[in-house]
């Protein structure tokens, strides 16, 4: 099936700050043919791997995430930013490119036995998903993969995210 993802992406120039071209999901999430393409190709490349758990950073990795995680039946962990969650949580503090972040998981959610599908909408450095999967991995959890809709490979996520596979529906240079 061929299908024509970057004419459902919206691409704003100069933001957030001048010189970045942002990459918008929202376009994707505004047209139902496009968010399920999405995620039929999220069921397609996951349904056969030994994958027992979703997990999705806060929050554009939520919407990919979420109906994924329901339509095959797995449980889902949410990564989310610091203060978010009410239980007893283990945090990760993180870089961002100026300053820096921290993100959370519920300790009682994430454990030994878990093969979780890592989930985000787009991968930029990989300081965010590096973090989160480092976080799920002290917790005792395997991370099998990471899948993202858009990938920016010029800033080199591949190399600082080695050792985990990282899929992607579409790639910006
Ligand atoms: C964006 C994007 C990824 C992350 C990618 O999220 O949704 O989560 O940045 O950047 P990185 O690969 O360089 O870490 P953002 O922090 O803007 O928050 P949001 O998802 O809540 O909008
Ligand atoms: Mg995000």
């Amino acid at each position: 099936m061929s299908f024509d993802l970057d004419a459902r992406i919206r691409k704003v120039p100069d933001f957030p700050k001048p010189g970045i071209l942002f990459y918008d999901i929202t376009s994707i999430l505004m047209d139902p043919e496009a968010f399920s393409y999405c995620i039929e190709r999220m069921v397609e490349r996951y349904k056969d791997r030994p994958v027992n758990a979703v997990a999705a950073v806060e929050s554009r990795g939520f919407l990919f995430a979420a109906p994924f995680a329901h339509r095959m039946g797995l449980p889902l962990v949410l990564v989310r930013k610091k203060g978010k969650l009410p239980g007893k949580t283990r945090a990760r503090r993180f870089q961002l490119e100026y300053g820096e972040d921290v993100i959370e998981v519920h300790e009682a959610d994430v454990h030994e036995g878990q093969r979780i599908l890592l989930v985000d909408d787009l991968v930029a450095t990989g300081g965010t998903l590096k973090a989160a999967a480092e976080l799920l991995t002290e917790c005792g959890a395997e991370v099998e993969e990471i899948f993202c809709v858009i990938g920016l490979p010029f800033l080199k996520f591949r190399e600082y995210l080695a050792g985990i596979p990282v899929t992607t529906l579409i790639d910006y240079e």
